[in-house]
């Protein structure tokens, strides 16, 4: 029974699971560099997005689907911050557009669960762009000082606390 609503679920899924590995690629990256709120920030995205995989793989089994697991593609190795944005606001946008869509196909085959779930995955996915957006355009507005400023506050922070020399 709904064997369109189960494809639909594995094919977010795939494009769950690269969006786990791609927004960890980046959290290390930041996090190495220092940029502690950016980093925070991909962490965070990446465990709603793994909690994302956890609902929809309920779902295909409550349905009973094979859970399949694949991931959706190849970690871009992607080392220049705004591009990370960048890249990370399209795949937000990408998803959005997808669930959308998928939702109004369950919608067609009489599923009206499977979407809710999808219009649910909608809601996190525009807060997602939004603050990956918002982010980007702080950095174009502060330019190299916005990052510069989330490096001195690790700084700051690893140093409260240590005697003066
Ligand atoms: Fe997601
Ligand atoms: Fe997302």
């Amino acid at each position: 029974m709904h064997k369109k609503s189960i494809e639909l679920f594995n094919k977010a899924i795939a494009d769950e699971l690269y969006a786990v590995h791609q927004y960890m690629y980046f959290h290390f990256l930041c996090d190495d560099q220092g940029y502690d709120l950016l980093a925070g920030l991909f962490k965070k995205t990446a465990i709603d997005e793994m909690l994302h995989v956890e609902t929809l793989a309920e779902r295909i089994l409550f349905l009973k689907g094979e859970v399949e697991m694949k991931v959706g593609g190849e970690v871009q190795k992607i080392k220049d911050v705004a591009k990370m944005l960048e890249h990370s606001a399209n795949m937000e946008h990408d998803s959005a557009r997808d669930y959308n869509l998928w939702a109004n196909e369950c919608s067609a085959n009489a599923d009206s669960i499977s979407k809710q779930i999808f219009e649910s995955l909608v809601a996190d996915e525009e807060r997602h762009f939004d603050q990956y957006d918002t982010e980007l355009d702080n950095l174009k507005k502060f330019g190299d000082g916005y990052l510069a400023l989330q490096s001195i506050e690790r700084s700051k922070k690893l140093n409260v606390g240590r005697p003066a020399e």
